[in-house]
């Protein structure tokens, strides 16, 4: 019979000869074990340890390339879709912006089809450019219409294909939560065939999760709703909205929420839309969340971690957690669309945030990428 594994040996140890702190450092690194009382501030830190920095994107430097990638890519099974990455310098391991969420932007030439599949990763797309018409991703068997500036989501492990029947190309942002899928250790993916998911007609999931729905009857199935929401009605909402006080930080911001819950967007990512109007200067803010943005139209700055950072349609940015970070639009208005991984923090109850004790962050220099 043995000693129960669980009992706490009674003997002393003390007594080892020339026992020493190195030596039991020594012997427990053998036995994959390490000295809390050494190594704690590395796991436990008074202040989020972030390790990766702000960054910005220019559309004038990334589009050339991306239509470069239009002459010698083709969007076929294996490669699955022309885009590129917004690559973070510091986190070149995970191809991301920032370390829970990754950006491209994606080129669908006219007449071009992306092959079907489906991943544990949820994505959004935001169509950047385009000039309308039947240009679609079809998702569970519906095809979401992508008018410029639409959003529309393709939830977690969903089928979804694209499709561009126009005679004009399109470029999208596409945002996906594969960093964080990959840090869980959680990444499925499977390519499928056109058409294996039965046809829904257009605005299926409008005409059951609009703001009048059939009562009883046709109720939406169980997954997370396949949304699309067009930019002119968010467009004009922002518009009607101007004259409101809006938030110090933020302006005039909308949230893209869940039809069924008034929740985030996507369980792991929440969408915003924000109009700055001419003059306004927002407060400084900080938050145990990451936030990428795209820059609808004009012109404007944020300072982020102390660099300013000048931005203009098509350019794309990133505030890691826990940066200070205020927008300003001096010049005109300007309009921003952004996805943050603060749904991910609040549903863990890790969500924090902070308003600046001076209101605004000092300037160390602007952003020289
Ligand atoms: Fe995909």
């Amino acid at each position: 019979m043995t000693a129960s594994p669980t009992a706490i040996p009674t003997a002393s140890f003390t007594g080892i000869p020339n026992d020493s702190l190195d030596q039991l450092h020594a012997d427990m690194a053998t036995a994959n074990m390490a000295p809390t009382w050494v190594h704690v501030s590395e796991f436990v830190s008074r202040q989020p340890a972030v390790h990766y920095r702000p960054w910005l994107w220019r559309w004038d430097d990334v589009i050339p390339l991306l239509m470069r990638a239009g002459d010698l890519i083709t969007p076929e099974r294996g490669a699955e879709r022309r885009s590129m990455e917004h690559v973070n310098p510091d986190l070149k391991h995970s191809f991301s912006a920032s370390h829970t969420i990754a950006t491209a932007f994606q080129l669908v030439r006219a007449g071009e089809t992306a092959p079907a599949h489906r991943h544990m990763a949820s994505a959004i797309r935001f169509a950047a450019k385009s000039k309308g018409g039947e240009i679609y991703t079809r998702v569970e068997g519906e095809r979401l219409m992508m008018q410029e500036n639409d959003l529309l989501l393709t939830p977690s492990w969903t089928w979804h294909e694209h499709a561009n029947e126009t005679g004009e190309d399109i470029v999208w942002l596409d945002a996906l939560d594969f960093p964080l899928v990959n840090l869980m250790q959680a990444s499925l993916f499977e390519p499928g065939e056109s058409g294996q998911v039965a046809a829904r007609p257009d605005d299926w999931t409008d005409l059951r999760l609009g703001p009048v729905r059939p009562e009883g009857w046709a109720d939406y199935p169980d997954h997370h709703p396949v949304m699309r929401y067009p930019w002119a009605e968010v467009r004009d909402r922002l518009e009607r909205l101007r004259g409101e006080a809006g938030c110090p930080v933020d302006g005039i911001i909308l949230a893209y929420v869940n039809p069924q819950t008034s929740g985030p967007t996507l369980p792991t990512m929440s969408c915003r839309a924000q109009l700055l109007a001419a003059g306004f200067q927002g407060t400084a803010r900080r938050a145990t969340a990451s936030t990428i943005y795209y820059v609808i139209e004009g012109q404007g700055e944020s300072v982020i971690a102390g660099t300013r950072f000048r931005w203009g349609p098509g350019d794309v940015f990133v505030t890691p957690n826990w940066a200070w970070c205020e927008h300003a639009a001096p010049g005109g208005d300007a309009t921003l669309f952004s996805i943050t991984d603060a749904p991910v923090m609040q549903m863990l109850g890790m969500h924090r945030q902070e308003a600046h004790p001076d209101i605004h962050q000092a300037i160390d220099g602007d952003f020289a990428g």
